[in-house]
């Protein structure tokens, strides 16, 4: 059963732009016995707004946090086998999607993803998430696996210190950060916990940059939390396995937060929404012709009512799109190599991050 404080985060928390998300997924739920995967499921916001308007609709909600499966599974159980639930990353999209096909072809109708971290993982003090909530610098979504950002500060060398700050964090003073902390390790006082490291930050920008932009630490405590997660690898590999795994006339909607997130997104899009005929041509061989077609002009932001009653939605892109043509005949592709190479250690540590992919599952 979920904590009180977590059945009160549920309650208090409101998904980012709900209804234009089941507005754009609609058109693909509208079979006898559709079904839907929440690559997000999160506390289920998402899911309980679409099971409640989609009559017959079946949810398959995946999270790689095993406490948002155990809040939200206890929410829905109100929609009895039209919800279950599986504990993995959402790159394994596909496989979800084979188990849950009520087409027998790997497909389901709709697909949602509302990416980042959920307010309970923020509010959670033990997480480590947040500046602002002193903590251990966990920022693990599944602490049952992986390496902690304290393991990662402890171990990574500066260069890549500052490689993960510039990169995840778009930190213009990412090489000066990066030098104090290494500086306080090799004093043997390293950072321990998240206020230790706010302030480590904040001592390490220049006065002026501390006076506008929010609190200096954010962009560092984002970028820690993406490498921890190697959120970018994963998103890379997701969204066109996701892709893959919608009918024809299926859809996917994707919710992004940051502009590295919403860069993949767009990308994947674009390659499926581009004719690929040579130039010239005077018509476009179907196997050229595109498999997408884009749902939303550009990403579409939240509006001033949504700003006013939900301020988690300020930074949120939104775009979707629908398969025009069957995986099969027009796979949308893979990444060619990992778009996150992971952190570079300063020593070895005998802990491989690379073979603790989370794969156990709940099923209902
Ligand atoms: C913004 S929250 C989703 C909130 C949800 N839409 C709701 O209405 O409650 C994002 C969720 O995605 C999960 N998540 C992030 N990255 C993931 C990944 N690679 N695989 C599976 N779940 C992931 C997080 O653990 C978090 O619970």
């Amino acid at each position: 059963m979920p904590r009180r404080h977590e059945s009160d985060a549920a309650q208090r928390h409101t998904p980012v732009l709900l209804q234009r998300c089941l507005d754009l997924l609609a058109p693909a739920l509208e079979s006898d016995h559709p079904v839907l995967i929440d690559c997000t499921l999160g506390m289920g916001g998402h899911s309980e707004g679409a099971l409640t308007r989609f009559e017959t609709l079946t949810v398959i909600g995946i999270d790689r946090d095993p406490e948002a499966i155990a809040l939200a599974s206890a929410r829905l159980a109100p929609f009895g086998d039209r919800f279950r639930a599986v504990h993995t990353t959402y790159d394994h999209v596909d496989e979800v999607a084979r188990d849950a096909s009520p087409y027998g072809d790997g497909t389901v109708d709709a697909i949602l993803m509302d990416l980042g971290v959920s307010s309970l993982q923020l509010d959670d003090a033990g997480r480590g998430f947040s500046y602002s909530r002193p903590a251990p610098l966990d920022m693990r979504m599944d602490q049952s696996v992986g390496t902690t950002a304290q393991q990662l500060l402890d171990t990574a060398d500066e260069r890549e210190i500052t490689r993960i700050l510039r990169t995840y964090g778009e930190e213009r003073f990412a090489p000066r950060i990066a030098a104090a902390l290494v500086r306080r390790r090799e004093a043997g006082r390293p950072v321990r916990e998240t206020a230790d490291l706010a302030e480590l930050v904040r001592e390490s920008v220049p006065a002026a940059a501390r006076r506008t932009g929010g609190h200096p630490a954010k962009r560092t405590f984002q970028a820690l939390r993406i490498a921890v997660n190697a959120e970018l690898e994963v998103l890379g590999r997701a969204v066109p396995r996701a892709l893959n795994s919608i009918r024809v006339g299926g859809r996917l909607v994707v919710e992004s937060y940051q502009s590295l997130e919403d860069r993949i997104v767009k990308q994947a899009i674009a390659v499926g929404t581009t004719t690929r005929a040579p130039e010239g041509l005077p018509f476009v061989p179907d196997d050229a012709a595109p498999y997408l077609a884009a749902v939303t002009h550009g990403a579409e932001k939240a509006d001033d009512d949504e700003l006013a009653s939900n301020p988690r939605s300020a930074p949120v892109r939104l775009r979707a799109a629908i398969r025009l043509r069957p995986a099969a005949d027009a796979p949308a592709p893979e990444p060619e190599r990992a778009a996150d190479p992971g952190p570079r250690r300063s020593r070895p540590t005998g802990t491989d991050r690379t073979s603790k992919t989370t794969r156990g599952r709940r099923k209902r």
